[in-house]
């Protein structure tokens, strides 16, 4: 599986990121059946296996509990091997199983140091504007600045934001690199961003491509991921689609859905 390049950045990330909020939480979480967080031991091997299989891309936050915590310890050693994606904006209280946002650029600022010291390095690859579904206000000069400022100082390759609406997403896609955006079969309100995007020459990141799991609990599931994932890299902008699997057999599922549906060649990074 060869690395695709991010909208017109020259970072480089799988086609197929590796989602990590079953890592670190699972209170408040929207997945068809109740989990335990994993053993390190699962997820050191579950890793591996992600990197034997082309994965390399993690997606992390701080509002996934205790998932950047982990994946610093897991990943000693092994940095040169993945590309983190990470986000600021909200801040989840595992003892209190809520979040709270904040977009001022001191907090924004100090969540960015927090995250690069907790995944022990000194950069990320990607870091998105985390939003709380206020698109619009939760990106403006300030939040911006803070971003921009932390590309230009080097401690982040890229810069997006998660949106949830087609607004945000479209000005969001004007100031930075790229956007993470839902989209599933059954969900397609935020399409217009798919040309939006090619024609900005901007990168998408996709997340919930499976409705959070739903939408794979028929037995026409290696259908369903078939066709989502042919559906979705049939759009020039699309650079990476995240799963998120804390199961080793689930993982290579989908790699073997991904590499069925698309063709070779739709990839241009080593
Ligand atoms: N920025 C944001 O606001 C935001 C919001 C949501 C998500 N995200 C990112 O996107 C990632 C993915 O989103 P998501 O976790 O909500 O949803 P998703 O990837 O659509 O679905 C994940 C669920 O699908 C299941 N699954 C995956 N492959 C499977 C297979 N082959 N067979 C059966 N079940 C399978 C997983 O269960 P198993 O663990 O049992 O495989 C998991 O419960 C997250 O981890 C996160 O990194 C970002």
């Amino acid at each position: 599986m060869n690395k695709k390049l991010l909208g017109s950045t020259d970072v480089g990330l799988s086609p197929l990121a590796l989602g990590t909020v079953k890592f670190g939480r699972n209170q408040s979480v929207k997945y068809p059946g109740q989990f335990n967080l994993p053993a390190d031991t699962d997820l050191k091997n579950l890793l591996s296996l992600a990197r034997d299989y082309g994965v390399s891309t993690l997606d992390t936050a701080p509002a996934y509990g205790i998932s950047e915590e982990r994946l610093g310890k897991l990943m000693q050693g092994q940095r040169n091997a993945f590309e983190i994606i990470s986000k600021a904006g909200e801040i989840y209280d595992t003892a209190a199983d809520s979040s709270t946002y904040r977009f001022d650029a001191k907090t924004l600022r100090h969540s960015l140091e927090t995250s690069l010291r907790t995944l022990k390095t000194d950069y990320l690859d990607v870091w998105l504007l985390h939003s709380d579904g206020n698109d619009l206000d939760n990106l403006n000069d300030e939040t911006l600045e803070v971003f921009l400022t932390a590309k230009q100082q080097g401690y982040v390759r890229a810069i997006g934001m998660s949106t949830k609406t087609v607004d945000g997403g479209r000005k969001a896609l004007e100031h930075m690199d790229c956007i993470m955006m839902a989209a599933s079969l059954s969900h397609e309100d935020e399409a217009p961003l798919f040309d939006i995007a090619a024609s900005l020459n901007k990168g998408l990141l996709m997340k919930k491509i499976f409705d959070s799991g739903w939408a794979l609990t028929n037995d026409n599931k290696s259908q369903v991921m078939e066709q989502t994932y042919n559906t979705l890299f049939s759009h020039q902008a699309v650079c990476s689609a995240i799963v998120g699997t804390i199961n080793p057999k689930h993982l290579i599922e989908n790699t073997q859905a991904f590499e069925q549906a698309v063709p070779l060649g739709n990839t241009d990074a080593q």
